[in-house]
């Protein structure tokens, strides 16, 4: 099935998705899902908790700004060469009501869903010792490369570096605190 809608001034075309859908992470603004081989696709929570018993709702105008911000700086990344997933474009995803990728359904819902390079490897978060201590020098040091090209990073979050142990690298997978400078 194909179809079109307008958001945030652009039309974005739906994805129809492969038949692994597997959620890889979720952090305070977004969960990430592995929807084939190598796409991975971030879909804004469909609710923002306020505390206690506090939810606002996330319009898909919303979800669609965020996730466009997060598009444009892997871009510009991706063209300084800093170790981002490299971005695909957004697409229209069927959610569930909480904002699981699903299929088509009568009670499902398109929303907007950064669509990204998969990023094999472990979160900084997982590791431990020396292994723990060599990543996270890797994650300082791509940041700072990022950040002589001009990039601001206000993220201190161990789950956004992807370690790769075979390339020996780190990974920067969560631009919702990056900005440019
Ligand atoms: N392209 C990717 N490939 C593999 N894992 C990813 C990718 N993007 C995000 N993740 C994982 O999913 C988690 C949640 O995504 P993230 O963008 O950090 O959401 P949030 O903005 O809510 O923090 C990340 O911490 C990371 O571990
Ligand atoms: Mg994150």
């Amino acid at each position: 099935m194909f179809s079109r809608k307008r958001i945030g001034g652009r039309t974005l075309t739906s994805f129809t998705q492969g038949t692994m859908i597997q959620r890889i992470g979720a952090g305070e603004y977004g969960a990430v899902y592995r929807l084939t081989e190598d796409l991975a696709g971030k879909v804004i929570h469909p609710f923002r908790h306020e505390g206690g018993f506090g939810y606002t709702r996330i319009t898909v105008e919303e979800a669609y700004h965020q996730l466009h911000h997060e598009e444009e700086m892997l871009t510009a990344m991706c063209q300084e060469k800093i170790a981002v997933p490299e971005p695909e474009g957004i697409y229209l995803l069927n959610t569930t009501f909480g904002g699981n990728p699903t299929r088509s359904t009568l009670f499902s819902f398109r929303r907007p869903a950064l669509m990204m390079e998969y990023i094999a490897g472990t979160k900084i978060s997982d590791l431990v010792d020396d292994e723990f201590r060599h990543a996270s020098e890797l994650y300082v040091e791509e940041k700072g490369r990022a950040m002589n090209k001009g990039f601001i990073c206000l993220d201190t979050n161990l789950d956004n570096g992807i370690y790769q142990r075979e390339r020996n690298r780190v990974v920067i997978v969560d631009m919702g605190l990056w900005e440019r400078g």
